[in-house]
């Protein structure tokens, strides 16, 4: 018995190994649906802040594209979704438009794009829409805690509604892209592309996370004669497929390619460069005008070139040269760029600072002062500023089921407060006894947090007081009395 469950595990593992793992959520949709095997998820269950689904009427390549959620154009407003996410796990995040004329004009709104807080990029399809074509954007990011939010900011650009029609997270493995620290920084997809290929867009099941490399051929030099080439080994995991093409040269000639093919803004960029032959080519890599890596000797094993943050603006050249002993020119099988993102707006202050901006669609307001702040399930790490103690008009605070961290500051000046949620979270230190003197307090939840020393008795002895603080913490005993 248990051999034969241990063959069926074994026979199972390969095919579970190989899908990628994530959530996939299609906008609009109302129903579940499977494609290539892979679950799609109706969007409700994931959005705050509303929105209506909507149907395309035109036909569409891709059933994902067929509906879209639609947002009121509030400029200031943000819609989030709200993924459960495994902590410390890297994600790629891809976010999808396909306008489809669903607002009844002939190009489409234009909007920003909020990752976890911070501005990821503006939404701008209107260029890809008039070719017919779908638009996407995709990002690493690091789960920072439980949840993860991708948010639709509504701004001035334009005045018609922004929309979604497709939103997913996808679980890459430890070793992508390791060299970037994740905890400060994100990385924005400028250009994947495999070089002196023709055919359509390389993904799952040939790239495991199913990302997207764009054909980037050339009229002269593709060299599709590569095909035994076997890459294995290289953090970044490319699929193999991207090794049995190439762009390639004569002896003594040089390549000179514009890539990425747009201009970037004016920032750092990680760069992986990726090449393999069985055949012996030695080169130069220069990056306009800066060397960038010398006598690179390509082997049939494969290697990438990369750089963690390197200052693109403008256009880019990258220039290969065949070094002086090379029997054969230069050549190159796949390239990664993305835009360096610093995090930012992840705290608590910053979130409210960023009102002015994006409101959060958890903040409830009354007049000028805010009176409810819910974030619930944010997504939202940092400290707890002591500023909001400034804030005397709440009356509900709920943070709950975020990443916050530090001690609890003092809410003593808050007098209006009836509501105070911290629980999952990873507060740390003593829980104020001055949360005792707020007379209104009715509701003080602080399980599941890191906090230590001992309950106090102010808390403990007031009546009217629904106070929850276990599991999750660890007290110590009161002294003997
Ligand atoms: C969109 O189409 C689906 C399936 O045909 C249907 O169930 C749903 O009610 C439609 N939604 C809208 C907003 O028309
Ligand atoms: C959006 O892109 C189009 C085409 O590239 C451009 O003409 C337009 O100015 C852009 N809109 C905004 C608001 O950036
Ligand atoms: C990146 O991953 C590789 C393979 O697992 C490992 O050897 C390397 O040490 C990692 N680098 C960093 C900076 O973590
Ligand atoms: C190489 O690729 C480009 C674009 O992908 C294509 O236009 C061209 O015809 C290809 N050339 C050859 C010789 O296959
Ligand atoms: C690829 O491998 C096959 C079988 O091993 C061999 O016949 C063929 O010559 C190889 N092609 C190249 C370009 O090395
Ligand atoms: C790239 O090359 C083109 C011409 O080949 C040149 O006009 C342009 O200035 C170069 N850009 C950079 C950033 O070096
Ligand atoms: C590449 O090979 C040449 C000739 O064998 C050698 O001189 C050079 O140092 C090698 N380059 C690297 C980076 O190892
Ligand atoms: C805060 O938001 C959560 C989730 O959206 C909801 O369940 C809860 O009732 C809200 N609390 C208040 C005080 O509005
Ligand atoms: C509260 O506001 C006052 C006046 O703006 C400021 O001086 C003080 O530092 C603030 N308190 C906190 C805890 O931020
Ligand atoms: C609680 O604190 C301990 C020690 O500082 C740490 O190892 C642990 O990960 C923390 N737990 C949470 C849930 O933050």
């Amino acid at each position: 018995m248990s051999l034969f469950l241990l063959l069926l595990l074994l026979s199972l593992l390969p095919i579970s190994l190989s899908q990628p793992k994530g959530t996939l959520i299609d906008c609009g949709a109302t129903l579940k649906s499977q494609i290539d095997g892979r679950e799609w998820l109706p969007d409700s269950g994931f959005l705050s802040g509303g929105g209506t689904p909507k149907n395309l009427t035109i036909p569409v390549l891709f059933p994902i594209l067929s509906t879209v959620r639609s947002f009121p154009n509030h400029p200031g407003r943000k819609y989030c979704y709200t993924v459960k996410v495994y902590r410390s796990a890297k994600y790629m995040v891809r976010t999808t438009y396909f306008y489809g004329g669903i607002n009844g004009r002939a190009s489409p709104p234009v909007f920003d794009q909020i990752v976890d807080g911070t501005f990821w990029s503006v939404v701008n399809t209107t260029e890809d829409y008039a070719n017919g074509m779908s638009s996407y954007y995709e990002g690493v990011f690091l789960a920072q805690g439980k949840t993860m939010s991708v948010c639709i900011g509504a701004n001035t650009y334009t005045d018609s509604d922004p929309f979604i029609s497709a939103l997913e997270f996808v679980i890459l493995h430890d070793s992508l892209y390791n060299s970037t620290d994740f905890k400060s920084n994100g990385l924005r997809l400028i250009a994947r592309h495999s070089f002196g290929y023709n055919g359509p867009i390389i993904r799952y099941p040939d790239d495991q996370f199913d990302r997207f490399w764009e054909p980037f051929g050339d009229a002269n030099r593709n060299d599709s004669s590569n095909a035994n080439a076997s890459v294995s080994g290289l953090w970044n995991l490319p699929p193999s497929k991207v090794f049995e093409t190439e762009l390639t040269t004569n002896r003594f000639q040089k390549i000179e390619l514009k890539w990425p093919p747009w201009p970037v803004q004016d920032a750092n960029y990680y760069i992986a460069l990726y090449f393999a032959d069985s055949r012996e080519r030695g080169f130069n890599i220069i990056i306009n005008d800066v060397p960038y890596y010398k006598d690179l000797n390509v082997t049939e094993a494969g290697l990438v070139v990369y750089a963690t943050e390197w200052p693109l603006g403008g256009t880019t050249n990258i220039t290969l040269t065949p070094s002086s002993g090379s029997a054969l020119g230069p050549s190159i099988n796949a390239g990664e760029a993305f835009q360096v993102l610093t995090l930012g707006g992840r705290t608590l202050t910053r979130d409210v600072i960023a009102l002015e901006r994006y409101s959060w669609t958890g903040i409830t307001c009354s007049g000028v002062r805010v009176v409810s702040l819910n974030l619930t399930s944010m997504g939202i790490s940092g400290s707890l500023s002591p500023s909001i103690a400034n804030m005397t008009a709440l009356s509900n605070i709920w943070l709950g089921h975020n990443s916050l961290s530090g001690p609890i500051p003092d809410l003593s000046s808050l007098k209006m407060l009836e509501t105070l949620h911290l629980e999952d979270n990873h507060f740390t230190g003593d829980i104020p006894s001055s949360l005792g003197n707020i007379g209104s307090l009715r509701e003080l939840f602080l399980q599941n947090n890191n906090l230590t020393g001992q309950v106090p008795n102010s808390l403990t002895g007031k009546s009217g007081l629904n106070l929850r603080i276990s599991p999750g913490n660890s007290f110590s005993a009161p002294p003997p009395s």
